[in-house]
């Protein structure tokens, strides 16, 4: 080969670096275009999470149920029309929250750099933000996501894990996504917080095998307890339980505590106890919280780069719920 060819050889590989590099999500992607994007978030998340820290299980299960759905592009914070049923709209999106904090956010950054900060950038630095401020653990969230143009129910229903799946399932939902039995185990950990409502939990009480029975796998005093004092019937659609009884706002070990003595509160939590590859997962997080919150951050991050939209694809929204003009 000539100098010649070797130049153009050099030039391909060039080329193909700044593509790749172009082509991922990168720490500080907003350094230059919107200096200040990443502290506004911050700042604001720091100053209002004390007045509702239930916004942190909130906002990271939002962030959650948007990447599982065609990726982390906002697409959960697009509202429905009159032609297209949208992912909000889908039953398992039925309890999110947490829609207007993201937008007030969103419009505090446009306010900014008007046109330049994606809405699942923001979900996705919102929930890290609000899990680290109530004393939870800290990833990295590389930016440079976009907004994506498509919203379906129907996407959502197939997309997302529910309560009564076994790990069999819950394992094929995650592979689809690119995470594993490791990722199941450490993202299930974030039931440490929040709450559910009774109805997640209905037949597992009260009609677990259509005979009026109880799940056997939760602990039967657990499940008298739920029953006498707070799922009181089988219709009850309203009550909320702590999936983590005590400590609901507290980023902690609590949740697997809670799944090894069986009262993890779904089907899905007791399934992690089925196999001893998903046990000694568990066992492993019981040994230090640290070492739990360093799994917790790699999982996390890891959720955070499913099936990204980067470069041209989709767009930046304006208003989180409404796809741009
Ligand atoms: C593994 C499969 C999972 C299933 C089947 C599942 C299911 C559920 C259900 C049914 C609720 C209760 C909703 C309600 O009744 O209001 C819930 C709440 C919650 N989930 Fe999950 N989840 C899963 C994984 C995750 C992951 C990966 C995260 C985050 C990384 C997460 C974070 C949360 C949080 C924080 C809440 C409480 C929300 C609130 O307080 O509003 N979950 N989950």
């Amino acid at each position: 080969m000539g100098s010649q060819g070797y130049f153009k050889v050099l030039i391909i590989f060039v080329i193909a670096f700044i593509g790749s590099t172009q082509a991922e999500l990168q720490l500080g992607f907003y350094a230059k275009s919107c200096p200040k994007a990443e502290q506004i978030i911050w700042k604001y998340v720091v100053e209002h999470i004390h007045n509702v820290p239930s916004l942190a299980a909130a906002l990271i299960r939002l962030h959650f149920h948007d990447c599982f759905v065609n990726g982390c592009d906002a697409s959960v914070l697009i509202n429905s029309t009159k032609n297209n049923q949208a992912e909000k709209d889908a039953i398992p999106n039925l309890t999110l929250r947490g829609f207007g904090f993201i937008e007030t956010v969103k419009s505090l950054v446009e306010a900014e750099c008007p046109g330049v900060v994606s809405c699942a950038d923001v979900l996705a630095l919102s929930a890290r933000d609000s899990i680290h401020a109530i004393g939870g653990p800290y990833w990295n969230v590389p930016t440079g996501r976009r907004d994506g143009l498509i919203s379906k129910a129907a996407d959502a229903l197939r997309g997302l894990p529910a309560p009564f799946h076994n790990l069999t399932t819950q394992l094929s939902i995650y592979g689809n996504v690119g995470l594993d039995a490791n990722d199941l185990v450490l993202l299930s950990g974030a039931h440490t917080i929040g709450v559910a409502h009774c109805s997640t939990i209905a037949t597992r009480l009260y009609n677990f095998t259509g005979k009026g029975d109880t799940d056997p796998t939760l602990d039967s005093e657990y499940a008298t307890n739920l029953k006498t004092l707070k799922c009181k019937n089988i219709n009850d659609k309203t009550t909320l339980i702590e999936m983590d009884p005590g400590s609901r706002n507290t980023f902690d070990l609590g949740y697997y505590k809670q799944v090894v003595k069986r009262r993890g509160l779904f089907q899905s939590d007791a399934a992690l106890l089925t196999s001893p590859i998903t046990r000694a997962i568990i066992s492993r997080q019981l040994q230090s919280t640290q070492g739990f919150f360093l799994e917790f951050a790699k999982s996390m991050e890891k959720m955070g780069r499913i099936n990204v939209k980067i470069g041209t694809e989709g767009e930046i929204r304006k208003h989180c719920a409404l796809v741009n003009a």
